[in-house]
């Protein structure tokens, strides 16, 4: 993986950001971009302080701001190897009093934002080139008070099997990967205690995911070693079915 350029969405928190760190120690060069947060943004180039490391102000969800950064991206290195499409937000509530407003906005940074990214990274993608759409448990395996949520990452898992079979043109590889409750700002602020505790009881390995069990995952999938892997989904929850 060594000098291969990779786009990791929302890389400043929690999973994207273990995800830019395994990426780094591998040679990657990195670009990410976050929407909000400019402290986070700070404190990974702090942390990192590496020349290969490149962060952008970029909402997923605005189809402009993404083609502007896929033009400094395609000025500055010519060309992509990997996206990892893994920006995302939970806004819950029930169906019945679910603000359409916010369920748009769930739909189009956790869903589109990933269309849109996809959409405009494939001319600038080498052949070859490998894409990892993070989606969720709640994408297989739905709840109550997250219907927005639930549904986009639903929507994930397919939207990449149709990426996987038009992309394979350039021989590009898609799968997404699944995690199950991972414990970083976006699910601690999404679920109570008891909630957490629950999940715990209901994984057979007796611990929660991680930021690096996904990372991990993430890099095999982008890797050569998986090289005939493509349109997969890869659900990764400790047995908790
Ligand atoms: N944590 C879990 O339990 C869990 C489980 C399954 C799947 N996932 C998925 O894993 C992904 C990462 O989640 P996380 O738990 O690591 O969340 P997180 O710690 O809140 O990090 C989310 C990242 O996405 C960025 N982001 C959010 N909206 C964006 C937008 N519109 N455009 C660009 N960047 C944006 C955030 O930056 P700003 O704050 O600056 O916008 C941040 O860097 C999400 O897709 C989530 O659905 C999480």
């Amino acid at each position: 993986m060594n000098n291969k350029i990779a786009l990791v969405t929302g890389g400043t928190s929690g999973i994207g950001k273990e995800i830019v760190i395994e990426l780094l120690s591998k040679g990657c060069k990195v670009i990410t971009c976050y929407s909000n947060n400019e402290e986070n943004a700070q404190k990974l180039k702090q942390e990192m302080d590496s020349e290969n490391l490149l962060i952008f102000k970029c909402d997923v969800s605005d189809e402009k701001q993404v083609i502007n950064m896929m033009q400094i991206i395609k000025e500055k290195f010519g060309s992509l190897d990997y996206l990892i499409n893994n920006a995302g937000t939970f806004i819950d509530n029930l169906i019945k009093d679910f603000d359409i407003e916010d369920f748009k906005n769930v739909l189009n940074i956790n869903l589109l934002g990933k269309v849109i990214c996809t959409k405009h990274v494939y001319p600038i993608m080498n052949y070859g080139g490998s894409i990892v759409n993070i989606s969720s448990h709640l994408g297989i395996v739905p709840c109550t008070e997250s219907p927005a949520y639930c549904a986009a990452a639903a929507g994930i898992i397919n939207f990449t099997k149709a990426t996987a079979l038009e992309f394979s043109d350039k021989k590009i590889r898609a799968n997404s990967i699944c995690p199950a409750f991972t414990p970083t700002p976006l699910s601690l602020r999404g679920w109570k205690q008891e909630e957490i505790e629950q999940k715990l009881k209901e994984t057979p390995l007796g611990r929660f995911a991680t930021p690096e069990d996904t990372a991990k995952l993430c890099l095999f999938l982008l890797s050569d070693d998986s090289n005939f892997i493509t349109g997969e989904n890869i659900w990764i929850n400790g047995g908790r079915l």
